[in-house]
């Protein structure tokens, strides 16, 4: 019998149509100063979290969370894009609307499996307000299971792992994967003392889920909640990530509102995960959050970000879309790190490709590089044995107001920066990551979007990836050093332009 949770409360292609119909709404009026020529977006409304990822019948497909009606996070919906090559990107039909009792309020984040008689199956959250129309009094939360022969239509089967305890405020987010025979599935828990933990169920046949354990306890208490969290093996390791809510900012590290990152250890089925690094930051910008990978055809470990808000106002909350994932990212391990490097299908998008040579810069000079990019794929070395200047990079979105986002080697700090103090839209402050000094020199990949710029650091060691919203007009880049007792040097420089990743860039 069909218990209470599982009542249909709305019809589901009613409400797909319904959404379909908001998103177009908002299209009709969307401006494009910001919207992104290079990373996933929806055609309109409001985004958040990658979801579902997954290789399924010869396409990727990536979802996301997605507010229909608004610019701003509302009731959730998940949005969707494919792609043959990783490269260019279709967009699909709104492929999720909460319609039964559980999901009422939202159907929130989850993860994709293909099971063994090839279907794509989802794990998700429903998402109901234990008062019926806030958070005041928590969120009733449980992962549900929808099935699909196509990944266009999806038939829900209801919830598959309740809640256990009505003190439970948070219970969200299901990863899953097949270990061995097993199917496993891990998701983030707000426990009734306020901890944040990850916590590992599994099943036999996708459909019965027997709770495991914790797999992970965060040790600061003032971590309430690990959202979305993910785990997966890489060569010999095993890596668990997750976003922090509570995380407190120290020095440079953890200063967005909430943080992602992740630990590096080892793990055996039914035991708990032994952590054997430190935690890391997945980013060091200022909009990056709730990341999830997924394993691509060929075996590499995917991941795809959301670039985050983070603060009010947000500049193209105006423009009838709201957010944008990352370039999708290849992960791989580098000692107790990991690398984020851009997937080499992104490299296909190149054009037109500027080689600017080695540049020797004399102290506080600058030299205009390009008079107006919509987008840049830019990849530049500095050499830091030679170099005298203060401070020596690149000024991006340079408009004839002054407005730009600076992005440069800084000797004082001995890190690189990402300075977005001299912009009149959006949040302003900097950014900085780390770099091994005695190596000598710098190498910067940058990916620059109508509204956002990427540093990949020494071949992704570290990335930074910030919005930046330039002024009215044409968009420069500047090479600039400042200060110092003598000249910057740059030994090798280039400057393309990218293909955009829209297959019809028109919707
Ligand atoms: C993370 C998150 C998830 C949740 C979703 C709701 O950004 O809060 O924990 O499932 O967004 O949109």
């Amino acid at each position: 019998m069909m218990n209470v949770e599982n009542m249909p409360t709305y019809d589901q292609s009613e409400q797909l149509a319904k959404a379909e119909a908001g998103v177009d709404q908002l299209f009709a009026q969307r401006k494009d100063r910001w919207y992104p020529l290079e990373h996933i977006a929806s055609k309109a409304g409001w985004i958040n979290d990658p979801n579902g990822l997954c290789y399924f019948k010869g396409r990727y497909h990536a979802y996301f969370q997605l507010h229909p009606f608004g610019t701003q996070w509302g009731p959730m919906h998940w949005g969707h894009v494919s792609s043959e090559d990783l490269a260019t990107w279709r967009r699909e039909p709104v492929a999720m609307a909460p319609s039964f009792e559980a999901e009422k309020d939202g159907v929130f984040s989850g993860s994709a499996v293909i099971s063994d008689d090839g279907k794509m199956v989802i794990y998700y959250t429903g998402h109901r307000w234990r008062n019926g129309v806030n958070e005041d009094e928590g969120n009733l939360q449980e992962q549900c299971m929808a099935v699909s022969e196509d990944g266009i239509h999806f038939e829900k089967k209801g919830v598959v792992v309740p809640c256990p305890d009505d003190r439970i405020p948070h219970f969200r987010d299901p990863k899953v994967w097949k270990q061995g025979d097993t199917w496993t599935m891990v998701f983030g828990v707000c426990t009734p003392e306020h901890r944040g933990e990850i916590w590992m169920y599994t099943s036999p046949d996708m459909v019965n889920w027997t709770f495991v354990g914790p797999v992970y306890k965060h040790p600061d208490p003032k971590v309430f909640m690990l959202e979305c969290p993910d785990m997966f093996p890489l060569g010999d390791e095993w890596v668990i990530c997750y976003s922090a809510m509570g995380l407190s900012p120290e020095g440079f590290e953890a200063r967005n509102h909430n943080n992602a990152g992740y630990v590096i250890g080892s793990w055996e089925p039914g035991q708990p995960f032994k952590q054997e690094t430190e935690f890391h930051l997945w980013d060091d910008g200022h909009n990056f959050y709730a990341p999830q990978t997924c394993e691509a055809a060929d075996g590499r470990r995917l991941m795809f970000g959301w670039m985050s808000p983070f603060t009010q106002p947000i500049p193209m909350d105006e423009d009838g879309w709201c957010g944008q994932f990352t370039v999708p990212r290849e992960v791989t391990l580098a000692g107790d790190h990991l690398r984020t490097l851009p997937i080499r299908e992104f490299d296909q998008l190149d054009e037109d490709k500027q080689d600017f040579g080695a540049i020797e810069l004399g102290v506080n000079e600058s030299r205009d590089l390009v008079a107006d990019a919509q987008t840049a794929d830019i990849e530049m070395e500095i050499d830091l044995a030679h170099s005298q200047a203060e401070r020596i990079g690149l000024e991006i979105h340079r408009t004839s107001n002054g407005d730009h986002t600076l992005v440069c080697y800084d000797d004082q700090l001995e890190r690189v920066v990402l300075d977005r103090h001299a912009n009149t839209y959006g949040d302003r402050g900097y950014r900085t990551a780390p770099l091994d000094k005695s190596e000598g020199k710098l190498k910067l990949r940058i990916i620059v979007d109508r509204g956002s710029v990427e540093v990949y650091v020494n071949d992704a060691l570290e990335v930074i990836s910030s919005y930046s919203f330039p002024a009215e007009g044409p968009r420069a880049i500047r090479l600039v050093a400042e200060s110092g007792e003598g000249k910057a040097i740059v030994s090798s420089l280039s400057i393309a332009k990218l293909r955009t990743i829209w297959e019809t860039p028109d919707r």
